[in-house]
């Protein structure tokens, strides 16, 4: 992929940085010139001067504090935040366990909550920032035997919506990004059954490629932006 620099001097936060769509959201923002801090429990398999790891457990408030006062001393501003780390276990509602469901609620919207709410105090200083969900389309479609984990990608839509609101003040925008199957360590997790079923339901029915994604993401980011929040676009298409 060329190098360019459209995020120069951009400071952006990645959650679930160690690997799938977070690992390929960090490279290609460090690609384009920003500065990347992810957050994950593990380590990504990169190293390089534009990233740096800090090792984070998204669903336990004082993980994320200790993370933030690490962020406060490595970068002088925030712009950009993605937030993407997630967990997706679900299962028939007769046979999930509640550790399960608990962990995916914890995750997917307590932890993107808990980042949110540090990172937008970080955005406020500059008055400008961009906070990026990374939802699913499974949201929308609402299959069988995806009971919690539809229902926190949904969580996330509404709670990016009132962010929203809450922010535009200052100049900070709160979209999100529902993407349909990409082939991650998560993806290949879900039955092959379940997954066509999910695919042949897109209006454009087949997998998400990088470049939706980055596309989706330059806009969102971009700073032509600024008068678009509180939107979902669905990679792929719903109706
Ligand atoms: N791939 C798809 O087809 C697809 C479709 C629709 C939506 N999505 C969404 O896209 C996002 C990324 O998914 P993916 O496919 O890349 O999944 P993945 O390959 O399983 O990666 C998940 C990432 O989340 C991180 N994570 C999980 N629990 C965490 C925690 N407690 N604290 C911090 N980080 C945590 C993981 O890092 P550690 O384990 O190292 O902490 C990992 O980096 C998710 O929000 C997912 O719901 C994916």
């Amino acid at each position: 992929m060329a190098t360019s620099f459209k995020y120069a001097n951009k400071y952006v936060l990645i959650t679930g940085s160690s690997r799938g769509v977070g690992r390929l959201l960090s490279e290609y923002m460090i690609q384009n010139g920003a500065v990347v801090i992810g957050f994950s429990r593990g380590r990504p398999a990169y190293e390089c001067e534009n990233y740096h790891h800090i090792s984070v457990d998204i669903g336990d408030p004082k993980s994320v504090q200790e993370g933030f006062a690490v962020v406060r001393k490595l970068v002088p501003a925030l712009h950009i935040l993605i937030n993407n780390a997630g967990v997706a276990t679900s299962q028939y509602a007769m046979i999930m366990s509640p550790e399960s469901a608990q962990k995916m609620l914890t995750v997917n919207i307590f932890g993107a909550f808990l980042v949110s709410k540090e990172a937008s105090k970080l955005m406020r200083k500059n008055k400008w920032g961009r906070i990026i969900n990374i939802g699913s389309i499974m949201s929308s479609l609402e299959p069988a035997g995806g009971s919690i984990y539809a229902a926190t990608k949904a969580a996330l839509i509404s709670m990016s919506n009132v962010v929203a609101k809450e922010l535009s003040s200052f100049n900070i925008t709160s979209n999100t990004l529902a993407l349909s199957g990409y082939p991650t360590d998560m993806m290949r997790a879900l039955a092959p059954d379940v997954l066509d079923g999910v695919i042949n339901s897109l209006v454009i029915p087949r997998l998400t490629m990088e470049d939706d994604i980055f596309n989706v993401i330059d806009f969102l980011a971009s700073e032509r932006s600024s008068y678009i929040t509180a939107q979902t676009i669905y990679l792929g298409g719903i109706n």
